[in-house]
């Protein structure tokens, strides 16, 4: 048999390498969480902090996320076990990460899908409403989830890559419309652009700069092993650095974005309302699906064109995301057990699937005012995504940095990482300072401030924090057992094992 000189698991072109990253990476965090944050902590004065974040840590995390999957060519659980045989639970913790994030991501991406189909009927007092049908939350979430597992189901270059170059452009240009008609829409516009962009560094606090951190966690996709994932699909022929940087650029451009879609929109309601615009609810889930839909609603038909555009748009870019999450954990399946790929996603799906049905039972309690169905305090899926996000994230991209920083060592991930043509030159002893020293210190600051905020709200002691936290860390304990006692001494194979 004619051997094949150009591997045929993984993405076929650095473009569709970089879409598909930043299809991860751009997602709710971005839509719903960076605008708020920004106009709450001082507008353009948090958004050069972010950037800040994100040239400081981001890229330097994510440089080490894609390196160590594309050294190993394999799941997160080999690819650790590479770097050394005792580390391989930082991929265990890597893949469940993920896995717990698709069951509340799904419920949130049923949210999106449902809100995009009901554009033109009408959204407006409908969120409680729908978020109480628990028949339907479940309808949408599945509806959703099928989505993303046929993308999936198609493999890397067949599905995700061709579905990333297909929808991140669509994507854009969703939001470019979006937002050129906004800001066309005359009254209230200019002071919803200065709400949002005004530097206002007096807002700036010590808070702010963990809430910039933090946000630029989550929006790049790093600590859950999703870059590990698709860097593990990419070869030598990749620049790594320009890849980053393209990524970031993209995940930044679209947050900001997000922001002058939103907050002139909203400014224009609230001023032909006569409401006061702080009156209005401009957090999260209420901002996205119970305030846009009224404002859109409120322009007549045209905003219910738009009202589809935007939630189209929401809806691609919770696929491309929930996409990365749900192959982090189908490729260990598949790769680990030997299956076809078309087994382990629908095993990953349909166990996602199973989660977000209390989840979303839950979501729907606590929207309608109803403390059942709660967890140390907080619904389901507000649980979920604290211990993900608040604890193990963290962990896990300090983990990566230290991995690569300590035990990889600089030197030899530097000449690893640089190509013909992509040498890193003088910037070599920096990055290996940051990589070492300030990254990782950077990032054991966010975790421990994070968990400081859960465990002393406001300063005051809280019981359901701290056993949101032991739950965490119990979580990473059992992750360490399972490693130690089935997957370290057992074949957990690599990229290659995969069956066309
Ligand atoms: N980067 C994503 C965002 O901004 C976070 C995420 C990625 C969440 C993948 C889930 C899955 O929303």
């Amino acid at each position: 048999m004619l051997k094949k000189t150009k591997k045929t698991g993984g993405f076929a072109s650095g473009i569709g390498f970089v879409l598909a990253a930043a299809g991860s990476a751009i997602g709710l965090g971005n839509l719903w969480a960076f605008p708020y944050k920004t106009a709450e902590n001082g507008g353009a004065a948090f958004l050069f902090l972010y950037i800040a974040c994100v040239l400081f840590i981001g890229v330097v995390t994510m440089i080490c996320e894609i390196f160590i999957g594309r050294r190993a060519q394999a799941n997160p659980v080999s690819a650790y076990k590479k770097i050394n045989k005792n580390l391989g639970w930082i991929g265990l913790i890597a893949v469940a990460v993920p896995l717990l994030i698709t069951c509340y991501y799904s419920v949130l991406g049923g949210y999106t899908v449902k809100f995009a189909f009901g554009s033109f009927v009408g959204n407006t007092n409908s969120l409680t409403a729908f978020a109480g049908k628990e028949w339907q939350v479940i309808l949408f979430t599945g509806l959703f989830l099928v989505f993303a597992l046929i993308i999936v189901m198609a493999g890397i270059k067949g599905g995700i890559e061709k579905m990333s170059k297909v929808l991140m452009p669509a994507l854009f240009l969703l939001l470019v419309a979006v937002v050129i008609f906004v800001l066309f829409l005359g009254e209230g516009v200019a002071d919803g652009l200065r709400y949002y962009l005004i530097p206002d560094f007096s807002k700036i606090t010590w808070d702010s700069v963990l809430a910039a951190m933090g946000q630029a966690f989550y929006s790049l996709s790093l600590g859950m092993g999703a870059m590990i994932v698709y860097g593990s699909y990419t070869g030598k022929e990749i620049n790594v650095l320009k890849s980053t940087a393209m990524i970031c650029v993209f995940d930044t451009i679209v947050a900001v974005l997000a922001g002058l879609a939103i907050f002139p929109a909203v400014f224009h309601f609230a001023a032909l309302e006569g409401v006061a615009p702080e009156n209005l609810k401009l957090n999260g889930l209420m901002l996205m699906f119970e305030t846009l839909p009224k404002v859109f609603e409120s322009i007549g038909y045209a905003g219910n064109i738009v009202e589809f555009f935007f939630f189209a748009m929401v809806v691609i870019a919770a696929v491309t995301s929930v996409i990365s999450i749900l192959e982090v954990s189908s490729q260990f399946l598949i790769q680990k057990f030997k299956i076809r790929r078309k087994l382990g996603s629908l095993i990953v799906a349909v166990f996602a699937f199973s989660v977000s049905i209390p989840v979303g039972i839950s979501l729907g309690n606590s929207l309608n005012g109803e403390a059942t169905m709660q967890l140390f305090g907080l619904d389901y899926l507000s649980f979920l995504d604290t211990v993900t996000n608040t604890v193990l994230m963290p962990i896990c991209a300090f983990l990566s940095c230290v991995s690569v920083g300590w035990i990889i060592g600089p030197k030899k991930a530097i000449a690893e990482l640089e190509t013909e043509g992509n040498k890193f030159g003088a910037l070599k002893s920096t990055v290996a300072v940051m990589l070492r020293f300030i990254v990782p210190t950077l990032i054991a600051v966010v975790e421990i401030f994070g968990l400081i905020d859960l465990i002393f709200p406001s300063g005051v002691f809280s019981a359901n924090g701290l056993w949101i936290t032991v739950c965490s860390f119990a979580l990473l304990g059992v992750a360490v057992a399972v490693y130690f006692l089935f997957l370290k001494n057992s074949e957990t194979g690599s990229n290659a094992d995969e069956k066309e």
